[in-house]
């Protein structure tokens, strides 16, 4: 379905990104696995210099770019804390960096796809930018659902729309995915009080976000613009 496409996956060392480059591989895409840790394609979601440089050595060697996921997740030591715990700053920091971040891969692709006649743009949101957490899920638990997450997630959705819309007749589409809660070895309390508000098997597998997004990365969805995709087993009904 990707047949020679070149497809940049940002973040692509993490739990989802390592998930999209196989992803990609197997659909015979070509998949750049850009990340704050690689050593081939390293890149800076929260530079601008960073983006443009990765711009440049993509085309360079493949001579186009047909589509950027932004699977980074760029967050402080303090991200996962409780309401009541959440300093200003780090609020501002997170919101800085994972907001931002995702406006500047937005802003400096679209730049380059706007020269290149077209583009495709997927950026990866949550669940919990889509309804307000389910706290339930944590009783019992440390864990919670940081505030700045949700103002997070719920942005990169509406900025999706916002994007898609503004470069109308440019042949560049931007949309997103909302995942549910992805498997990482969170305790079993936590994995049963999830899997009870979800339909059949609560937490997902990173491998069950590759259908949406090789469907968005593919002609398949070719006038699929402005969505947003929510892959969570009914967590968000
Ligand atoms: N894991 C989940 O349960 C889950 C659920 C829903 C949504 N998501 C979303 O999926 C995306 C990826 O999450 P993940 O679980 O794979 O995270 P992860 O921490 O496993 O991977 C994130 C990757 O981003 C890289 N990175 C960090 N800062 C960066 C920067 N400034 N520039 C470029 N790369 C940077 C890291 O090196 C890492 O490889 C995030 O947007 C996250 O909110 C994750």
């Amino acid at each position: 379905m990707l047949n020679n496409k070149v497809i940049v996956i940002i973040g692509g060392a993490g739990l989802l990104g390592q998930s999209f480059i196989r992803a990609v591989t197997e659909a015979h895409g070509i998949a750049i696995c850009a990340d704050i840790v690689s050593k081939e394609y390293p890149a800076d979601i929260t530079s601008k210099e960073s983006i443009q440089k990765l711009i440049e050595n993509v085309k360079e060697k493949y001579g186009k770019i047909d589509a950027v996921v932004n699977s980074a997740y760029p967050r402080t030591k303090t991200f996962g804390n409780h309401f009541f715990d959440v300093d200003y700053e780090d609020f501002c920091i997170n919101t800085n960096l994972q907001l931002g971040g995702a406006f500047l891969i937005m802003q400096q692709f679209a730049k380059y796809f706007k020269e290149q006649g077209y583009g495709n743009i997927v950026n990866i949101s949550s669940i919990q930018g889509v309804v307000a957490p389910k706290f339930e899920t944590y009783e019992g638990t440390s864990m919670s659902s940081p505030v700045a997450y949700s103002a997070i997630k719920a942005g990169v959705i509406h900025m999706t729309k916002y994007v898609a819309k503004y470069l109308k007749g440019s042949n560049i589409r931007v949309n997103c995915i909302s995942p549910g809660g992805i498997l990482d070895g969170q305790n079993e309390l936590f994995l049963k009080q999830y899997k009870d508000v979800c339909l059949n098997k609560g937490m997902l597998n990173n491998s069950d976000l590759n259908g949406s997004l090789i469907y968005l990365l593919s002609d398949m969805s070719q006038y699929v613009n402005g969505q947003n995709i929510v892959v969570d087993d009914g967590f968000s009904l």
